[in-house]
């Protein structure tokens, strides 16, 4: 398997970082980016001679994102992982948030994520897998009123993934919605429930296990279905 190749977007630090330092640990090639410069996956390059490429990218910029597939172009992803993500006003309602923080997490946590799949799904070849970190939170079936702004960006999501998937259908990609759990991160806070080793493992072998299986699924790091 040390000829796979995944790129991770927003791969700074937290869970993207995780994602790239694991993958790596496989044997997988990795491209991480980052919006700027990153002492951590700087680091990371130096412990992973060759097999860490690093890459700026602000998934915001569809023009910055248009640079990046041109100048993979010819290079093969095995998965395409798209990290990014914000939470702004997570106690807020929308009486009392301002309207560019929720503008903010539509941006970065729904539209851009789309946009970037679109324009780098022709680096994926069939068989290969496109995920996108959503949150147990963007279940619309299962909402408590928790993070409600930020739940409601992840449920937009959710639902322009299924508009993607309807529209590329038998491209032979598997397309994955990912809940991580609730993971002690800079977003995640001190009380969450899980350290990043609890999560970020088990999330790269589902990604595993969902290989050469097409279709859209919105699943948790156990591999479990979640409901819309
Ligand atoms: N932690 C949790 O409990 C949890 C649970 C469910 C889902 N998630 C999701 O998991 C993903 C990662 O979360 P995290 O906990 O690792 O958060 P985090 O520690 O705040 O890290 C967020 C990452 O996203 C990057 N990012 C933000 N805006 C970006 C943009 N416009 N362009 C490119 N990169 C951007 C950040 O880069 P910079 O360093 O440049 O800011 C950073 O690498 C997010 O999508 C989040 O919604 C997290």
């Amino acid at each position: 398997m040390t000829d796979q190749t995944v790129l991770v977007l927003g791969a700074s630090r937290g869970l993207g970082f995780a994602l790239a330092e694991e993958w790596l640990g496989r044997g997988w090639n990795v491209i991480a980016t980052a919006r700027g410069s990153s002492d951590e996956l700087n680091a990371l390059a130096k412990r992973n001679p060759g097999k860490l490429e690093i890459e700026n990218v602000d998934i915001n910029d569809a023009d910055g994102v248009r640079a990046l597939r041109d100048g993979l172009d010819g290079r093969r992803l095995d998965v395409l992982f798209i990290n990014a993500g914000i939470a702004r006003a997570i106690k807020a309602s929308p009486a009392t948030a301002s309207e560019r923080d929720f503008l903010d997490m539509m941006l970065t946590n729904a539209f851009s994520p789309v946009r970037a799949a679109e324009i780098l799904r022709d680096l994926v070849p069939a068989g290969g897998t496109i995920a996108i970190m959503t949150s147990e939170l963007g279940s619309i079936a299962n909402a408590n009123g928790g993070w409600q702004l930020y739940s409601s960006s992840k449920a937009a999501l959710n639902m322009l993934m299924k508009g993607y998937a309807a529209k590329n259908a038998g491209d032979g990609h598997t397309l994955l919605l990912v809940a991580p759990g609730w993971v002690r991160t800079d977003m995640g806070g001190s009380d969450a429930a899980l350290s990043i080793e609890e999560s970020i493992p088990l999330v790269v072998n589902m990604i595993g296990a969902n290989r050469g299986t097409p279709g859209l699924r919105y699943v948790d790091r156990f591999n479990q279905r979640l409901p819309w």
